[in-house]
């Protein structure tokens, strides 16, 4: 199986979720199964690391950065199994690149897998670009729970 994770920028949002999903995915001997790469809609940041922050906070938390920027096409879209985005503006943009209501649906938020979207409803994750060091730490409080749901979807075969 195939994931893409996807935000605006890809330095932090979707490379965070792509670190933590990783990181989880090994955690849970899933790491043969499952690839995860990221990309971004917009073309500001390819080829860079991961922001700075998202790389400390990160790197505190014990997850890993190999990949840099990449902006996200249709091809990527063929080829992912799932495309987990952050927000609906992402979601929007790449449901944009095609007409393929069948590819339109790989691509779902991240939220939907967070413990609480039963209750709570679908939430978006916030971007913390240009914000300080306690949003990146939320972002990851939040990007942990979903990846957690992630996770048991798929061992469950839900995914
Ligand atoms: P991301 O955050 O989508 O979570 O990576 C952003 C990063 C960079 C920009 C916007 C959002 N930017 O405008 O450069």
């Amino acid at each position: 199986m195939r994931i893409m994770t996807v935000c605006l920028g890809n330095i932090c949002r979707s490379p965070a979720a792509e670190a933590v999903l990783n990181h989880k995915l090994a955690e849970a001997g899933l790491a043969d199964e499952v690839t995860v790469t990221s990309a971004g809609t917009a073309d500001y940041h390819v080829g860079d690391q991961p922001h700075e922050l998202t790389r400390e906070v990160g790197g505190e938390l014990g997850y890993e950065f190999p990949t840099v920027g990449v902006h996200l096409a249709a091809a990527h879209l063929d080829e992912a199994d799932l495309i987990l985005v952050m927000d609906g503006a992402n979601l929007a943009d790449a449901r944009a690149l095609t007409d393929d209501v069948d590819i339109q649906a790989k691509v779902r938020l991240l939220g939907e897998f967070a413990s609480d979207a039963d209750t709570a409803g679908v939430r978006e994750v916030p971007d913390p670009y240009g914000h300080p060091r306690a949003q990146f730490e939320d972002m990851y409080r939040q990007i942990e729970d979903a990846a957690d749901g992630v996770v048991v979807a798929i061992r469950d075969g839900r995914l």
